[in-house]
């Protein structure tokens, strides 16, 4: 085949080399429009799987980029007058000039031809190639060219920055935030030859732009940086190389995806590859590990369907659902490390304590876990637990283990919790007339007795017509409270766990069938009106309600008030205010839902003022001593709907208002909206109200482990975790978790404790019979 390679990239250089390899036969030639020497950029880093894998292609250039390898085990991060460092993260840096060299003296050897200082047009130049690779890089003239086909989904990130170097060399990946007037800047330093260390500074837009940055050119640029993080520096100069670049030097990052990656021009199949199809921010360090990792996919294909013409097609598709994967991977990765960086200054770096700090920074990408971390370096993270501890009020002098963050205790007002996790709201749909009986008794206590700090039972109604279905709990006469009574007793005499009731009222969402005859389908007998914000239906469907007027929401607001004072008196020690998913409450929150021209509609303000009006009516009745938290859908995930924006207004509202913390969920507001689930896929809108708007959080959705909860608390993501499913699963869910990561000193209810140390005893064994090879340094040190 007649191959040709457009862009001398680390992507366009592999893939030749490896063609060339594996299929001598092949006439291979790449195209580059630099000479050889000349590159942007300075260094790059990579992580001990590319390496194992390009060992594994071709061992001749491995060797030569390892023995070229600067490897570090240690971050440092300067933050606020404080050093802090961690070992046993493991990366390798590589010039990338050295790194290109390598590849072009390899490609040669093996006889792929390569064309330097040649600006390719695009993939017509070249009418007798079988296959164009179009590695040209982010900006690629063969991508562009036919953009209805590769289908190029471009975003342009908000922070600025500038890629420099410097000659001071530093033993550790090593970030420094400094802040100014206008702002916070950061730098990502790292060493990556004997001689020289990259410098990235980023900042964000707005503080670039008020230092006026855009109009300075890269010596003023560079002056700035040397000026600002003159300490790290301690004298050694800054170095910029990409004097190609007009005016400031000051980039933006592109966040590019392709809907599809190859062509067929009428002459030559055409494919992308690396930066041409996809970027990842360099906030993790990947961008040349999948264009690599690309490369070596591309090439496996042809290895395994046959190296002909006829299977191109083929070859070609197979390698883009492959590579697809691994590249929705990383750029998840990607952009949850680089959105951290961009929301730093606002978020983070005025408010969290340097320890919070490091470890938030740590666990950017959200790859990396707790016990991740604890595999890296358990010393520093055995400090950390121990600080957090201290913070929460324990006593961390003994030589036991310090309990980790979701074991800590957490207080508001006077109610104190033992631990961080808090059963979810859950409605079980089983009780008649809204009365608990037997089973709320039994499946809510055991969760109890299971480890729950906090145990919440389900939406509770505050009237016959607030249920969702006629089977859901109610909190409207005497007998209801006696029953509600008997089941907080009880938690109370048995466990340390609080009993929380969340109030709430269905609005549009009720008047249907048990989950399990028909979730959200309207009852066909023995329903009741409903009223919700505005005249919409949920399913088309459904009962169209009433808009409310002015007695329906005074008659609804002393329905509240009359459920908070039944809970007051039934002993419960947290109320809930169900704001979300649709219901009643939610039904005014959403724009979607809540068309009304009066004061009730339009602006946030108007739009959240009869449930904050709910809100203080039921604060009044509610005992000082007891918090209330608020529980809103984060995320409408619909267009026109709430973001998450929207969500950190409200819950501002509701801080104001009184309201001790926000229960972070999202959705079920919209029967056609498009959430996008994944694990711990809600905990980001608790981080942004948390540290944005300053007030405690649940956070809650697809927290399934010890680990999750721990990482999300250690972090200051949230203040407690809920655990809803996990919970269905198994009662215990707590007291497992806590065996799970070895952490014996978690009292067991008195009844069960016979249970504890076989139950710990078994799975410490399952785990060293399960344990993979202790985990090293990424790549042995040059
Ligand atoms: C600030 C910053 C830091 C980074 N840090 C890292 C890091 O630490 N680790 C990491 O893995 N990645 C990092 N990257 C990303 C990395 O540089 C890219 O992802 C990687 O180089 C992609 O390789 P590629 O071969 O696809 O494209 P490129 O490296 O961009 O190569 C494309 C080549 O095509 C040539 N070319 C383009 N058009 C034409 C044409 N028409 N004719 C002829 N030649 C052409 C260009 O001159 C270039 O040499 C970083 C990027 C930035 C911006
Ligand atoms: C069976 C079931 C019933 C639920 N009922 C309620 C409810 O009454 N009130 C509420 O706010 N959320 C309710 N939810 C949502 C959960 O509280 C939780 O937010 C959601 O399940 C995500 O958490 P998870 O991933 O841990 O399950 C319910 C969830 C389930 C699975």
């Amino acid at each position: 085949m007649r191959i040709v390679c457009v862009g001398g990239g680390p992507a366009g250089l592999y893939f030749a080399l490896l063609m060339k390899k594996f299929h001598p036969e092949h006439s291979i030639s790449v195209i580059e429009r630099n000479r050889p020497y000349d590159t942007f950029g300075w260094g790059v880093v990579f992580s001990d799987a590319t390496m194992v894998s390009m060992r594994a292609w071709d061992p001749e250039s491995a060797a030569e980029i390892e023995d070229a390898f600067n490897h570090w085990d240690d971050i440092e991060l300067l933050f606020k007058g404080t050093r802090q460092r961690t070992s046993g993260h493991g990366f390798v840096g590589i010039g990338r000039k050295k790194l290109l060299n390598i590849l072009q003296r390899r490609c040669e050897a093996l006889g792929v031809e390569l064309v330097f200082e040649t600006e390719a047009n695009g993939d017509l130049d070249y009418p007798d190639a079988d296959l164009i690779i179009a590695s040209d890089g982010f900006n690629s003239k063969i991508r562009n060219r036919y953009p209805e086909v590769f289908q190029p989904d471009l975003v342009v990130r908000p922070n600025r920055y500038i890629w420099l170097g410097t000659h001071k060399l530093y033993d550790a990946f090593t970030f420094d935030f400094r802040k100014t007037e206008h702002g916070w800047f950061q730098a990502h330093i790292y060493k990556f030859d004997d001689k020289t260390s990259t410098f990235i500074v980023e900042t964000a837009e707005e503080t670039y732009e008020k230092h006026g940055l855009g109009q300075m050119d890269q010596q003023q640029s560079i002056d700035f940086c040397e000026k600002l993080f003159s300490e790290v520096l301690e004298g050694s100069e800054l170095m910029t190389n990409a004097r190609h670049l007009r005016g400031s030097a000051w980039l933006n990052f592109n966040r590019l995806i392709c809907g599809k990656w190859s062509h067929f021009n009428g002459n030559s199949h055409v494919v992308l590859m690396g930066d041409a199809a996809h970027t990842a921010h360099f906030a993790i360090g990947s961008g040349t590990k999948l264009a690599i990792d690309d490369a070596i996919e591309l090439t496996n294909q042809f290895n395994k369907l046959g190296h002909t013409r006829n299977n191109i097609p083929q070859v070609l598709e197979t390698y883009e659902e492959i590579r697809r994967v691994d590249v929705a991977r990383i750029q998840n990765a990607a952009r949850n490390a680089m959105e951290w960086f961009e929301v730093v200054g606002q978020r983070y770096a005025d408010t969290l304590e340097p320890e919070q700090f490091m470890y938030s920074m740590l666990t950017r990408s959200q790859r990396i876990s707790h016990e991740n971390l604890r595999l890296r370096d358990p010393k520093w993270l055995e400090g950390y637990e121990r600080w957090f501890a201290r913070k929460n009020g324990l006593d961390v002098s003994g030589n036991g283990r310090t309990l980790p963050p979701m074991f800590t205790p957490y207080s508001l007002r006077e109610t104190h919790l033992p631990n961080r996790i808090v059963m979810s709201p859950m409605a079980m749909y089983s009780a008649k007339d809204g009365l608990m009986d037997d089973f709320h008794l039994v499946h809510l206590g055991s969760r109890a007795l299971g480890g729950a700090g906090l145990v919440f039972a389900e939406m509770t109604c505050v009237s016959p017509d607030a249920r969702i279905t006629p089977g859901c709990l109610g909190l409207w006469n005497d007998e209801q409270a006696v029953r509600w009574k008997r089941f907080i007793d009880f938690v109370h005499d048995n466990s340390t766990a609080k009993v929380g009731i969340q109030l709430g009222h269905a609005g549009r969402k009720g008047s249907t069938k048990l989950a399990w005859e028909g979730i959200d389908q309207p009852l066909e007998d023995g329903g009741w009106p409903l009223i919700s914000a505005s005249a919409i239906p949920y399913l088309k469907h459904s009962q169209v309600p009433k808009a409310m007027d002015r007695a329906d929401m005074d008659r609804v607001k002393a329905d509240h008030v009359r459920a908070a004072k039944y809970a007051a008196q039934a002993g419960a020690d947290w109320l809930e205010l169900h704001c979300a998913h649709g219901y009643l409450l939610s039904s005014f929150l959403s724009p979607l839902t809540n068309l009304r021209d009066d004061e009730y509609g339009g602006s946030h303000e108007d739009r959240a003022r009869y449930p904050l009006e709910v809100f203080k009516a039921i604060r009044e009745v509610w005992p000082q001593d007891k918090p209330i938290s608020v529980r809103l859908s984060c995320h409408d995930w619909f267009e026109g709907g709430n973001t998450p924006e929207d969500a950190a207004i409200f819950a501002k509202m509701f801080k104001e208002a009184g309201a001790d913390l926000i229960d972070c969920s999202s959705g079920q507001v919209w029967k056609e909206e498009k959430p996008v689930y994944g694990r711990l896929f809600q905990t980001p809108f608790s981080d942004k109200i948390r540290n944005e708007i300053g007030i405690p959080t649940i956070a809650v959705g697809a927290i399934s482990e010890a680990d999750h909860a721990n990482s999300i608390i250690a972090a200051g993501r949230a203040d407690l975790c809920a655990v809803a499913r996990p919970h269905l699963a198994d009662p215990a869910w707590v007291l497992h978790e806590a065996a799970k990561i070895g952490l014996t000193n978690i009292p067991w209810p008195k009844q069960y404790y016979s249970g504890k140390a076989q139950y710990e005893t078994n799975l410490a064994r399952a785990a060293a019979a399960a344990a993979p090879p202790a985990v090293g340094p990424a790549v042995v040190a040059k």
